[in-house]
């Protein structure tokens, strides 16, 4: 297939460009930025609030995966009107674009964070079901969703189909360094001080980048179209248990301080990918531990 790839020259869509490549895909990546971690295809410089550059660009094209956003959420907070143009009034123009060229399917980039605040502990299994939070706490969040209803809106109003991934936390090679993993790894390296909030017994699911990107290639199958999946990692994984993993690679021990727990720190509940693996036939390959050790081999190399 020749696919086109908005934001391929990210974290995520760097790897999910190189899994369709592996694959045998034709791939054109489309971003501001040029990709910089080698991948051998076409790519195309531009904004995707260029309306008249992506329709060019969708021509011929049979799918896009719609990756380009506002992924920093931080900067979504400090810049939110640019960060919503970016991140949900974008998905209409790659809709429209995809309507314009009669591309088969769009395949958005959305998140676990569009679940909101569940109640509950781990024993809550959220599932593509789950209804979106009514009280959104983040303009990302508020955006995704938005997003995600553009893409129903052009299924039933214009036939166009769509594959909403809900991604739950990555990491992994080419994470941004201001996120928890390479912060904990660099503090342990460099002696600096892990605070934690509580006793660190909040639980997340991490999913390794290429698990991640292995996902997001397999939902182009057709039990994909139309169909919203979680894409997840499966294990629970304590606050805490990340310094240990970190200490027991690095072989170095950690520098926390144990703070007082913040007012309602969420402490997690379990966000199934169940789906996934029952249509695609997709799950994680690697274990927390397994992935981690990869990721530190290469980042402090
Ligand atoms: N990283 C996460 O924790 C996470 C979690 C869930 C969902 N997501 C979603 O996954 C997708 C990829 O995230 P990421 O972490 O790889 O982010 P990233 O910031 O590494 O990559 C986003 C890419 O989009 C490009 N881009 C941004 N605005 C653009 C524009 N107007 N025109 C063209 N290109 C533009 C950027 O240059 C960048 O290369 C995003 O949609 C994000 O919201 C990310």
């Amino acid at each position: 297939m020749k696919i086109l790839v908005t934001g391929g020259a990210g974290f995520i869509g760097s790897h999910v460009v190189d899994v369709l490549l592996e694959q045998g895909h034709e791939v054109v990546i489309y971003d501001l930025e040029p990709p910089v971690y080698g991948q051998k295809c076409e790519n195309i410089l531009a904004d995707v609030n260029d309306t008249a550059k992506l329709e060019a660009a969708a021509k011929g094209i049979d799918a896009i995966y719609h990756m380009a956003a506002q992924a920093n959420v931080n900067i979504f907070f400090n810049e939110p009107v640019t960060s919503n143009y970016n991140t949900s009034n974008s998905t209409i123009n790659v809709l429209e674009a995809a309507r314009k060229n009669n591309v088969r399917r769009v395949l958005l980039s959305s998140t676990e964070w569009i679940y909101g605040s569940v109640e509950g502990d781990e024993s809550t299994q959220i599932t593509e079901e789950t209804i979106y939070a009514q009280n959104p706490d983040h303009l990302y969040t508020s955006s995704k969703i938005a997003a995600e209803m553009f893409c129903r809106n052009y299924k039933t109003l214009y036939g166009v189909n769509f594959t909403i991934m809900r991604y739950g936390i990555p990491f992994g090679e080419r994470a941004r360094a201001a996120t928890v993993t390479p912060i904990f790894i660099d503090k342990i390296l460099n002696g600096g001080e892990i605070t934690i909030h509580g006793s660190g017994s909040q639980t997340r699911q991490f999913i390794y980048v290429r698990d991640l990107a292995e996902g997001n290639v397999s939902c182009l199958k057709p039990e994909g179209e139309n169909e919203i999946f979680n894409i997840n990692g499966r294990e629970v994984i304590r606050v805490i248990d990340i310094v240990t993993t970190l200490e027991e690679i690095l072989g170095k021990k950690a520098n926390v301080k144990f703070v007082e727990d913040r007012m309602g720190n969420y402490k997690g509940r379990f966000i199934s990918s169940e789906k996934a693996e029952k249509l695609l036939g997709w799950r994680p390959k690697f274990k927390y531990r397994e992935a981690m050790e990869k990721y530190v081999n290469i980042f402090i190399k």
